[in-house]
């Protein structure tokens, strides 16, 4: 009598153990592309404190902790583009990008990461050039930084049969704590220690040295 109810047995165990093995991948298949999301880029080659933003095209990111996000571009450098960046280019002006943070992830005003290069260098760079995205440990876009490739220029004549699509990489870079290449980062933390400094002065009284010291000027 023993045997038939050990053999049911060793079938439902066997059972459970196929059952549960896709689960156990799937899992695994999850974690991989544990980052998927969308990130919309916008650029503008105005010069001016009001620039005009249009949309360069989207980052998808597939894995955060892989390191594995794509440019895909919404339409092709057409030629009012490359009027403006010929002029740009000439008038030594900059090129702009800028991308909403994670959070919200509407394209609001003020909820954007952006950066710069000078203009000439994604002319002479025939559009290549990899953004650097930096997200805190949580997922959230913190900052952005792009280099072009060359970075440098020199003066070089493009022809416009090379100014029509991007060539970008993206690399996703997750800070677990640190320095942020954010301009708007960098004016809270000055009007911090601004007012930390000032909030010093009225309270101790410390030496002429020790103010110093504190606030890191020596
Ligand atoms: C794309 O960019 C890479 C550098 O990231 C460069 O080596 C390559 O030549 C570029 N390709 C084209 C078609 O411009
Ligand atoms: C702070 O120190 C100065 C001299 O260094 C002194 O004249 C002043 O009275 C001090 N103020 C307070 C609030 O202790």
């Amino acid at each position: 009598m023993a045997a038939p109810s050990c053999h049911i047995l060793t079938g439902v165990i066997v059972f459970l153990l196929y059952a549960l093995i896709p689960i156990i991948n799937g899992s695994k298949l999850e974690d991989e592309f544990e980052g998927l999301r969308t990130l919309t880029v916008e650029h503008s080659l105005d010069s001016g404190f009001n620039p005009e933003f249009t949309k360069r095209g989207t980052v998808v990111i597939r894995s955060l902790k892989g390191n594995k996000a794509q440019f895909q571009e919404s339409s092709p450098f057409d030629s009012h583009l490359r009027s403006k960046l010929k002029t740009a280019t000439r008038e030594n002006g900059v090129y702009r990008i800028r991308m909403p943070t994670t959070s919200t992830g509407t394209l609001e005003d003020g909820d954007y990461v952006s950066t710069f290069v000078m203009a000439c260098s994604v002319y002479e760079s025939a559009l290549s050039d990899k953004l650097i995205i930096n997200v805190d440990q949580t997922g959230e876009v913190i900052g952005i930084s792009m280099t072009t490739f060359p970075s440098e220029c020199v003066g070089w004549d493009m022809p416009d049969s090379d100014l029509t699509h991007w060539n970008t990489t993206v690399d996703i870079s997750q800070t677990v704590q640190g320095p942020v290449p954010d301009t708007q980062s960098y004016i809270d933390k000055m009007k911090r220690e601004e007012a930390e400094r000032a909030k010093g002065q009225q309270g101790e009284n410390k030496s002429f040295f020790g103010r110093y010291v504190s606030t890191g000027i020596l």
